[in-house]
């Protein structure tokens, strides 16, 4: 499903816009501190509910505003969808079809959305979360019993921590319940992880990388151990520590080039093409389950790529099939390729070039 239509008001320094976007790639073209990345934001946050760089969504309040507002028309064949968001100090209210929505993961559902940033290399060379809301939010699209058993062990674990500090005695009890849940978690996340690094492999190909990391996925506990026996074993540990030490929620991803891990190995260019495999392999899986390409955002596109590179990545993106947002302040090889949609941004302003 694709977007064919996306209005934006107040909106950091966009005040009032409006988009028709084409259902492939769209590229938006503007100087430093135009509002590129704001129109990203606001789009992002049509899917996630949520901002990919500020905490807190009254900050992206336009200064002297009181709310913005992010509408958002899809077609699908048939079927229409529309979304609305607008978000003040008393909160935010969401839309879908033009009813309230109170749960984020259903607008989440709805548009899955994806972003790379210049910052995306940050997956294979920082800490475990990072990775852990990549492969997390994958599942979430592909298995829709997963929110379910996340939920629950997020619970009892929570629960589980308080005991271990409050009172030990009583940590025990959520035992049989973080194990059941956990272990759906774990068995999903391998399945999803299996697949990821099948398409992975494929991707990297396609893209010509010159890197092949080897990705290995950590369960949260050692691998010789059910989850049951090392919660067991660890207890005493746990109940001196205060926390619960082994579990799915120390889950993490490996990358690597032979014993290196890849972020010590690779250039920046380099991480990049591995960072656009990753993301295009998730894109796929995803794809193949609910019949529709996720929506991909890439924020500084040209950031970090020689030429070659950005044409190959280009490329692919067009083969992606499925709606891309692409951002750049220096595009003069991409202006010439006539399957881009081009949008000119100018102080908050956004002009379709292709009118
Ligand atoms: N809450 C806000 N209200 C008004 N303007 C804001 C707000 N937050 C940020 N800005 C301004 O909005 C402008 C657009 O920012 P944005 O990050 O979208 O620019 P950009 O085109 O992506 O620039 P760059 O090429 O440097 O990445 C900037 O001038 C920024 O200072
Ligand atoms: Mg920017």
């Amino acid at each position: 499903m694709a977007f064919e239509l996306i209005r934006i008001s107040n909106l950091r320094n966009l005040q009032e816009c409006e988009i028709s976007p084409d259902k492939g790639i769209n590229l938006f073209l503007g100087n430093n501190g135009s509002g590129k990345t704001s129109v990203l934001e606001a789009i992002y946050i049509l899917g996630r509910g949520r901002s990919f760089r500020d905490n807190q969504l009254i900050n992206v309040v336009s200064k002297g505003q009181s709310s913005f507002t992010v509408y958002g028309k899809k077609r699908n064949k048939a079927e229409r969808t529309e979304i609305g968001i607008n978000c003040s100090h008393l909160g935010c209210q969401v839309r879908l079809n033009g009813q309230k929505v109170y749960k984020l993961s259903q607008i989440a559902r709805e548009t899955p959305i994806q972003i790379i940033t210049p910052r995306s290399h940050e997956i294979v060379d920082t800490g475990s979360s990072i990775r852990r809301r990549f492969i997390e939010w994958g599942v979430f699209h592909v298995e829709h019993q997963y929110q379910y058993y996340s939920s629950r062990y997020q619970r009892a674990l929570t629960q589980r921590n308080r005991a271990l500090k409050e009172n030990p005695v009583l940590a025990k009890v959520w035992d049989r319940e973080i194990v059941e849940s956990g272990d759906r978690v774990d068995q999903l996340r391998k399945a999803y992880f299996l697949a990821l690094n099948q398409e992975f492999k494929i991707q990297l190909d396609n893209l010509a990388s010159v890197l092949r990391p080897d990705i290995g996925f950590y369960q949260g506990w050692p691998k010789e151990k059910t989850f049951e026996e090392s919660l067991e074993e660890s207890f005493e540990g746990d109940k001196i520590r205060q926390h619960t030490r082994f579990g799915p929620h120390r889950a993490d991803v490996t990358f690597r080039i032979g014993k290196t891990p890849l972020g010590k190995w690779g250039s920046r260019g380099e991480l990049k093409i591995v960072i656009y495999a990753l993301f295009l392999a998730q894109a796929n899986i995803i794809k193949n389950h609910i019949e529709s390409f996720p929506i991909l955002l890439v924020d500084d596109f040209s950031v970090e790529l020689d030429g070659i590179n950005a044409e190959k990545i280009l490329s692919n993106l067009s083969d992606h099939a499925g709606q891309v947002f692409l951002t750049t302040s220096n595009s003069h090889r991409l202006l010439t390729r006539q399957s881009v949609k081009l949008f000119h941004v100018e102080q908050g302003e956004i002009k379709d070039l292709s009118v």
